[in-house]
């Protein structure tokens, strides 16, 4: 344990249709940050810990509030058993000292006593986890034996699953053998998209701005290579936007020339009512925060009693196929778009307390907790 100089300084913040939003300030390590539990129907909340620049405070609640709510379905959809947490970090805009502000943010996440467990993200490591892990045990991701390591092969194999659907929804076969797939962004999840999809037969278009990615993959996989403005207008099954969110708006998809957008890129819809206008447009949309959900899934074993397990999170990984045929269907049955239709599953969820966590988290770095 490390002592930090002083309590961080706790507001709880009213804000509709949030179960707690707590704004933490702790003056001298300059820590500022918003810790956001959206909903703790299906289980304690678990999300990403963002340590980011954000321009004004209301910038960062606005982001705050709106991934703790993603997590929220997410975790629903894929019967991950937690509710939707999230928090944010404002770089302070001083020099500071990086451990001791992560130690002030760790004591307050102990101090909610695994109402919130946190994990990377944009702008924090591995390394930052293990600094938390040493104030609390409310934390994932870490390097250790029965850790789950590298999400991403899982989100990408989540992404193929969900490919999979989109053609069997299609075309009758979930085979994507002589289909051509657009993949928009080759970081950790596309580069192993596009392998998967490789080796089950399919044509790649593929675009990265580092363009020398872009090629180094496009050469293993004898794919072709478009710039990232001319990708939304490339002839193609599918078009997976694995890279940043916003890019499916009204300017985008009326370029579009596929039959189903489906990736893993977080937010991919600029509104919700994108997701109308795809469905104006006859394009099959795969909703991003199910498709994407293969990391949540794996390290959610990381806290299973018995250890982690890789084969359990890829099979449940795999689950996400059937998971996303029931929300086509329910779009089609409801004529509402597929986006909404996800959600409504999900609402029906925490009404009813489907996928609720029966087993409480073990937290593997400190002694088994049963
Ligand atoms: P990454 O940072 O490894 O890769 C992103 C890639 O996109 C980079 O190669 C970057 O150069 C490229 N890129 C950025 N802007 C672009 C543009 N305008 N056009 C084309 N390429 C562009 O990120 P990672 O881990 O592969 O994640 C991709 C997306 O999936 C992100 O939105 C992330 O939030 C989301 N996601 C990732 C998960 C994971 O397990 N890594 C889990 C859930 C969601």
């Amino acid at each position: 344990m490390y002592a930090t100089e002083g309590s961080a300084k706790l507001e709880e913040m009213a804000i509709a249709g949030y179960h707690k939003v707590i704004k933490v300030t702790h003056e001298p390590t300059q820590l500022q940050a918003i810790i956001a539990l959206h909903d703790v129907t299906l289980g304690p909340t678990m999300g990403g810990v963002r340590f980011y620049p954000y321009s004004t405070f209301d910038a960062a609640l606005t982001d705050v509030l709106r991934l703790a709510k993603g997590m929220t379905y997410k975790s629903a959809l894929s019967e991950s058993g937690w509710g939707g947490g999230k928090s944010v970090i404002i770089t302070p805009s001083a020099s500071f000292d990086r451990l001791a502000l992560l130690r002030a943010f760790a004591e307050v996440v102990d101090r909610l006593e695994g109402q919130y467990i946190c994990a990377e993200d944009i702008g924090t490591s591995p390394q930052d986890m293990l600094q938390i892990a040493r104030v609390t045990p409310y934390v994932v991701g870490l390097p250790h034996e029965k850790s789950s390591g590298n999400p991403s092969p899982f989100t990408a194999w989540g992404t193929f699953r969900a490919i999979q659907s989109a053609m069997q929804t299609l075309h009758g076969s979930s085979s994507v053998e002589n289909r051509t797939i657009a993949i928009q962004g080759l970081g950790s999840v596309g580069s192993c998209l596009a392998e998967y999809l490789f080796w089950h037969g399919a044509n790649l278009i593929l675009c990265d701005i580092d363009e020398a990615r872009a090629h180094s993959v496009a050469k293993k996989y004898h794919a072709k290579v478009c710039t990232p403005e001319e990708v939304y207008h490339q002839q193609c099954d599918l078009f997976s936007p694995c890279a940043m969110g916003g890019v499916l708006n009204p300017a985008t998809i009326a370029q579009l020339r596929c039959q189903a957008v489906v990736g893993c890129a977080n937010n991919q819809l600029l509104s919700d009512g994108d997701a109308d206008l795809l469905m104006q447009h006859g394009i099959l949309y795969a909703p991003d925060f199910i498709v994407n959900a293969g990391g949540l899934i794996n390290v959610t074993q990381e806290l299973n009693p018995e250890g982690y397990d890789p084969r359990m999170a890829r099979n449940k990984t795999d689950r996400l196929y059937d998971q996303l045929l029931l929300i086509y269907q329910a779009a089609e049955k409801n004529g509402c778009s597929t986006h909404q239709a996800a959600l409504s599953i999900a609402e029906y969820r925490m009404t009813y307390g489907i996928g609720k966590r029966v087993t409480p988290p073990c937290f593997h770095h400190f002694a088994c907790k049963r």
